[in-house]
């Protein structure tokens, strides 16, 4: 009978620690996917940081829509396994180019549009964006081409 008591006993505490330890478990790896839910970039030089993954991915969407080109317009192919892109890879002149592109882009509204807004001013004036050039083409200028053809003709008259 205490033999039987205390083996019960030693199952009671043993059940005790194996819930502590798979608590302590579960508490460990959410406080790790709470720290790890802001994602490291490996290789941002003018977008912020500690930008979330939700905002670089709706720029990301928004120039693939704005240029009208696939994510592998600007990121190459990675080494390893060519069927992906390796996005911190530097190799394409586009992704640069872009860079210059985003820097721009973000100076305009900063420098030329949010000093002139009447207080309280915007925290962020958005008012020149990158579709309002590209218009859904990698290469606004072949739509410019005839762009001479946009501007009123003026007569001048010889005196
Ligand atoms: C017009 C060019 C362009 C397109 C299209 C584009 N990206 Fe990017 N992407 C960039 C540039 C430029 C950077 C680096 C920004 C910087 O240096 O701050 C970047 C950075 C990234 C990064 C961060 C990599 C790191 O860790 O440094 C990810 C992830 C990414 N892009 C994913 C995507 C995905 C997914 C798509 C398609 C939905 C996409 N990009 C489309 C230009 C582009
Ligand atoms: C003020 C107008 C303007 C704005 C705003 C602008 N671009 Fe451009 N972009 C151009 C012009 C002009 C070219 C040269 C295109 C050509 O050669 O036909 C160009 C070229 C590019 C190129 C290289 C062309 C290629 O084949 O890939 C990329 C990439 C690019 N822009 C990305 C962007 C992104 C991303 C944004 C927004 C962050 C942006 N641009 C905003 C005018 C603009």
């Amino acid at each position: 009978m205490k033999f039987k008591n205390l083996l019960s006993l030693l199952y009671t505490l043993g059940a005790i620690l194996v819930i502590a330890i798979t608590y302590s478990f579960t508490t460990a790896s959410i406080e790790k996917i709470g720290k790890e839910y802001q994602p490291k970039w490996q290789n941002l030089k003018v977008l912020p940081q500690d930008i979330s993954k939700d905002s670089l991915m709706n720029l990301m969407e928004g120039y693939n829509k704005a240029l009208g080109v696939k994510c592998s317009h600007c990121h190459a192919p990675s080494k390893n396994e060519p069927r992906k892109l390796d996005f911190a890879d530097d190799s394409k002149m586009a992704k640069n180019i872009a860079r210059g592109m985003i820097k721009m882009t973000h100076d305009i509204n900063e420098n030329y549009f949010k000093p002139y807004y009447p207080d309280p001013k915007p925290t962020h004036a958005t008012d020149v964006s990158c579709v309002m050039c590209h218009r859904g083409t990698a290469k606004p200028k072949e739509y410019l081409e005839n762009i001479s053809s946009l501007y009123p003709v003026k007569e001048t008259k010889e005196e």
